[in-house]
């Protein structure tokens, strides 16, 4: 395993880290995928109060020490007391006494920004979180968010990247790498569909420049986006053969010659997240909100 820093945090995780969006289906091969992720040397874990998965994320790490675990706060949660009240939520929820990294979900309008970093600024006073991370922020977003702060310095900024959706290299991965910000890559398949049949030539382009080093197609991808500075990819793997596959995915350098290549390889018309969402029409945003609202109404009463 290669390690990274954390933005300039002397921080060192693994340059491949794991994703837990929608794990939970199979919990018991979930949580041994992770396992074996970390025995093969991955100690950074990604979660988020909204994926459902912090529990699991715990009953993963029990025994094992030199973790490095991330979690994000909803948006829906950006006021002061909801800020300290999710924290304390996740704290127990993942079994831990402070979370390494503390990420605002997406950005929110609603609420203004200095209030909820005032409420992140307290979680590290008071040793609930050690680091305060945003995720889906633009470069405009983070100025904002840098400028607020009084005692802490954003360490990165959780973006979706892949071979497919290349959205920060408009400026943003430039920002963070002047920033010393780290980029957390997310989606790097593209949730997936990277394997689809529409994207199988740029796949089997990846396989045939994998062959060389003797990977798979999946590793060519992750090293593609392992190959630059500051960035560290978190895929999602549900079964233990992909879990090693991603997590060997850093013991080879692509050369300059292959890395052009895969420069070179089409989006495969696949479109961000990011970008699906600002498309949505302003009438959802209430809607999910209230969605996520009964979703947590029921967690607490069935005590999950
Ligand atoms: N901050 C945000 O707003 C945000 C948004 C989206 C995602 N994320 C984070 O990023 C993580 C990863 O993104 P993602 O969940 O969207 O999906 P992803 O990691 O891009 O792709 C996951 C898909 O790829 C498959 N896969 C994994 N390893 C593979 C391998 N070696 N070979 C072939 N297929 C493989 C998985 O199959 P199996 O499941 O069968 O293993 C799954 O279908 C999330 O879990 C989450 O932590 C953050």
């Amino acid at each position: 395993m290669i390690f990274k820093e954390l933005g300039s945090t002397g921080e060192r995780l693994s340059a491949v880290g794991i994703g837990t969006w929608k794990l939970g289906r199979n919990q018991e091969e979930e949580t041994e995928a992770i396992r074996e992720g970390i025995r093969l040397g991955i100690n950074f874990i990604d979660t988020a109060e909204m994926y459902n998965t912090e529990e699991l994320v715990a009953r993963a790490i029990i025994g094992r020490e030199g973790l490095f675990i991330a979690t994000k706060v909803s948006p829906h949660h950006f006021r002061y007391d909801d800020v300290i009240k999710s924290c304390s939520s996740s704290l127990a929820r993942l079994g831990v006494k402070s979370i390494d990294l503390y990420q605002l979900h997406w950005p929110n309008k609603q609420v203004p920004i200095a209030e909820t970093m005032r409420a992140m600024e307290r979680l590290v006073k008071d040793g609930k979180i050690r680091h305060i991370g945003v995720s889906n922020f633009s470069v405009e977003e983070l100025k904002e968010a840098m400028g607020v702060l009084k005692a802490n310095d954003i360490v990165s900024n959780q973006v979706e990247y892949s071979v497919f959706v290349r959205d920060p290299q408009d400026g943003l991965e430039a920002f963070c790498a002047r920033e010393k910000i780290s980029i957390i890559a997310y989606s790097p398949f593209s949730s997936g569909k990277m394997f689809g049949p529409a994207r199988s030539e740029s796949i089997e382009a990846m396989a045939a420049i994998g062959k060389k080093y003797g990977k798979a197609a999946a590793q060519v991808a992750l090293n593609w986006l392992i190959s630059k500075k500051g960035v560290i990819p978190i895929p999602k793997a549900a079964n233990v053969p992909h879990m090693r596959e991603n997590a060997e995915s850093t013991g080879f350098r692509l050369s300059r010659e292959d890395i052009a290549k895969i420069d070179e390889l089409g989006t495969g018309g696949i479109t961000s997240l990011s970008s699906r969402v600002k498309r949505m029409p302003k009438r959802a945003t209430p809607f999910l909100s209230k969605l996520a609202e009964k979703r947590e109404k029921l967690r607490s009463r069935h005590g999950i």
